[in-house]
């Protein structure tokens, strides 16, 4: 059901989907406060339009809140591949953004960053990582949370999850500019009061629902693995399908092999590549607080 949100009612009633009528269907503000609390299914099959100023006329499918809360793990615009790339940036990178730049049209993809992981501090300006940063950001990309070292956050107490996301916050102020509101929960876990610690920053929560598991594979020969899985679990339907796909830039054989499968088979297929604001419908604007 998740994709209905955006066909029109038509489209699904003759895909023969019984469907009840968009009247009974929408939920009020009432229905679905701003706090959909942690542990309420993601209402991925719609959500209250809450940009009363938007002029793309009266339809509450076009303009969506992107929800906090809650882990989201889906796309809510079908056709839409976000790639994403987690634990870096890394001595990778750099060749990773030549390769999605030199795409046609370039590939925009989203980094879920750490302050202190495979290198040692991402603001120290000696190293190429603040470049690396800035460059994300001017060529399109999304600079999401991973968090300041990669911690835990379901064991971590509040103090400790609070100076993990605002550690990265003020690093990132620093050297790009911008304060994230997507966040990713390293080992994609968030429980014991961690959703409403990140819901208190501000924070939406994301996590995948395709996992290459590149990580497990990192060879030449082990990355088709990872390969084979991406191909497995796409989709095959644009008006229907989506994903947010987990991958991570520190990995040699994601960025030499695995990231080039992908958007083969993703062009193949019909789909585009977005960053996960854009596969969540949420404007530019509402990437950084
Ligand atoms: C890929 O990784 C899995 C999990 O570690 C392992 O069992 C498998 O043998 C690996 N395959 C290749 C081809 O490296
Ligand atoms: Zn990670």
């Amino acid at each position: 059901m998740r994709w209905s949100t955006f066909l029109p009612v038509g489209a699904l009633v003759a895909l023969g989907r019984a469907i009840p009528t968009p009247s009974k269907r929408l939920p009020t503000r009432d229905l679905y406060p701003n706090n959909y609390g942690p542990n309420n299914n993601y209402p991925n099959d719609y959500y209250p339009n809450q940009d009363t100023s938007s002029s793309s006329g009266s339809s509450p499918y076009l303009r969506r809140a992107v929800p906090t809360g809650l882990i989201i793990n889906h796309c809510t615009t079908p056709g839409i591949v976000a790639l994403t790339f987690d634990d870096g940036p890394y001595i990778y990178t750099t060749q990773l953004l030549d390769k999605l730049a030199s795409f046609s049209p370039p590939i925009h993809a989203t980094f879920f960053v750490n302050g202190a992981n495979w290198v040692s501090a991402i603001d120290d300006e000696s190293t190429p990582y603040p470049g690396i940063l800035r460059r994300m950001l001017s060529e399109g990309h999304q600079i999401a949370s991973h968090t300041w070292s990669h911690l835990d956050l379901t064991t971590a107490s509040t103090a400790q999850r609070v100076e993990q996301v605002t550690k990265l916050e003020d690093v990132l102020l620093r050297v790009v500019r911008v304060k994230p509101k997507y966040i990713r929960p390293p080992y994609a876990t968030c429980e014991n009061g961690c959703l409403e610690d990140l819901e208190g920053m501000g924070y939406h929560v994301v996590n995948f629902d395709l996992d290459t598991k590149d990580y497990e594979n990192d060879s030449e020969s082990g990355i088709q693995v990872s390969v084979n899985k991406f191909n497995s679990e796409l989709g095959s339907n644009p008006a229907t399908d989506s994903a947010i796909v987990l991958s991570h830039d520190v990995h040699r054989w994601t960025v030499e092999r695995l990231v080039d499968e992908m958007v083969g088979t993703v062009r193949a297929r019909g789909f585009r590549t977005g960053t996960v604001g854009e596969c969540l419908g949420d404007p530019e604007s509402g990437w950084y607080a």
